[in-house]
């Protein structure tokens, strides 16, 4: 007996090297968990259809459990057989030979009689032996692992959820704190308009609740049952699978048997959700690592998100956000690469597909660290509110100068050009634009009067951004209220 699944038709040997590449164990293992709960499914579906007596399926439910309870306590012990998750359970739950511990030492009584014996020092412990045979009727690991796959992902989607709305509620608590510091705005990386700093912290908020809204959806497609499906042609013994859907409580269940087998488009929207986050934690931690130069000096980011040089005794590097960029690269590649494992592949598994599996781990892995390494840092930050508000300068108020004259009447492409004209003037008088004087000016255009004064001001310039979604300050709040709103409803 060659001890695999699929023994039956074969003679000769796999070559070592072959079983070696062919195996998922080392990473699938990760799935033991649902691939019991699946199983334990799977047999209460074989005990409706009659295919299990109830007293075969109670002796496969508590050897199940038995699989489980070793896994847990780390005491499962893996066989170099074992090829991958599916089939390490399943021999388990078969053949349970264990080396049981010595309890006791033995030894010799003065009288000569042997105490502290095991009657049985090295005891075979059977799980259920040849019942377990009957739990794989009708199911092929093509369905098995990809029920199981589901299962992970259904409960990691949760968790990288949770994690995901703790970084935004730290980011909005941040920007409700300190609505009231201003800094400069960039387009081009040019200094552009005065802006609230809550205002860039919920621009990044934003867009990481889409994020959230965008991984429901994703988890909603994950959620849909693919077991009874067999190896491809369906399940031919009657096993229903709404008490399958029902006790694993899936969404729904999968149309069509070859595409609940071999369709991974469900892994492949979980890596494209990854990327697209940390697409948008990239930008954010990219904006930070400048800030944090000391030719911006904004923020200040904390020792225990930094690192320093080995070298240069001044150093101190924002590790963790250039982390968090570098992440990105990392997840677009699992993207990438699955949809290439995926193109082309004829109907419908392959083992191409065991590749999903690899992605999907070390992608959740990556989301999880980088969203509670952000947080760490969102809610550690340190702002610098003086170099913020000294780094604002009156040319960006050139939009406002603008708007000033439209509210006298003036078109606004006047306008701009009149605004542009007072910016080359004070350009080549070599002063800044709010010194040129009332007169000055009023050869631009007689629209001018002593009340320009009210432009060169930062809180005004902001306060007049007061639609929804700008940055005044009522608009702020607004946002933090939508936002805040999202919150609640997690
Ligand atoms: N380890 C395999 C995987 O991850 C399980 C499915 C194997 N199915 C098969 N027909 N060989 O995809």
């Amino acid at each position: 007996e060659s001890g695999k699944l699929w023994g039956g038709r074969f003679v000769g040997a796999v070559d070592p090297i072959m079983e070696k590449f062919n195996a998922s164990i080392a990473y699938d293992r990760h799935l033991w968990e649902v691939d019991v709960q699946g199983s334990k499914a799977y047999s209460r579906g074989l005990e409706k259809a009659g295919l299990l007596t109830k007293a075969e399926m109670d002796q496969i439910l508590h050897g199940l459990d038995k699989v489980a309870e070793e896994w847990a306590q780390g005491t499962f012990k893996l066989n170099s057989n074992d090829e991958d998750i599916h089939t390490a359970n399943e021999r388990r739950l078969k053949l349970q030979k264990l080396k049981k511990e010595k309890k006791k030492r033995t030894g010799l009584s003065r009288n000569g009689e042997r105490f502290g014996e095991d009657p049985e020092p090295w005891g075979m412990e059977e799980l259920i032996g040849a019942t377990a045979g009957k739990l794989h009727t009708g199911r092929s690991r093509n369905d098995q692992v990809v029920t199981d796959l589901r299962l992970w992902m259904r409960q990691t989607c949760s968790t990288l959820s949770g994690l995901l709305w703790e970084l935004i509620r730290t980011m909005v608590d941040r920007a409700e704190a300190e609505r009231d510091v201003l800094f400069p705005g960039y387009t081009h990386l040019q200094r552009a308009q005065p802006i609230r700093w809550s205002h860039w912290i919920l621009s990044h908020a934003v867009a990481l609740t889409r994020d959230s809204e965008r991984l429901l959806e994703v988890r909603k497609r994950i959620n849909v049952l693919p077991l009874g499906s067999g190896a491809i042609a369906g399940n031919p013994l009657g096993v229903d699978r709404e008490l399958l859907r029902a006790e694993l409580n899936f969404g729904a269940i999968t149309l069509n048997s070859m595409d609940a087998t071999s369709e991974r488009d469900f892994v492949a929207e979980f890596l494209f959700w990854a990327s697209l986050c940390m697409t948008h934690l990239s930008r954010m931690a990219e904006d930070l690592i400048l800030y944090c130069t000391k030719e911006f000096s904004f923020v200040q980011l904390s020792d225990a998100y930094s690192t320093g040089s080995s070298l240069m005794p001044q150093k101190k590097n924002p590790d963790s956000l250039e982390l968090i960029r570098s992440k990105a690269g990392r997840v677009f590649g699992r993207c990438a690469g699955l949809l290439m494992t995926l193109k082309g592949l004829p109907s419908t598994y392959n083992k191409d597909l065991q590749e999903d599996k690899e992605a999907v781990f070390e992608v959740s892995d990556t989301m999880s660290a980088v969203l509670q390494v952000a947080t760490g840092v969102i809610s550690t930050l340190q702002i610098h509110q003086e170099n913020m508000g000294q780094a604002l300068s009156p040319d960006m108020l050139a939009t406002d100068l603008a708007y000033y004259l439209v509210r006298k009447g003036m078109p606004f492409r006047q306008a701009h050009e009149a605004s542009g004209k007072a910016v080359f003037m004070a350009e080549t008088k070599g002063v800044a634009l709010n010194q040129l004087s009332l007169q000055e000016l009023q050869t631009i255009s007689p629209l001018f009067s002593g009340d320009v004064i009210c432009v060169w001001d930062y809180g005004h310039s902001v306060e007049q951004y007061g639609a929804l979604g700008g940055t005044a300050r009522s608009s702020v709040d607004w946002q933090i209220r939508q936002v805040r709103a999202l919150l609640q409803a997690q």
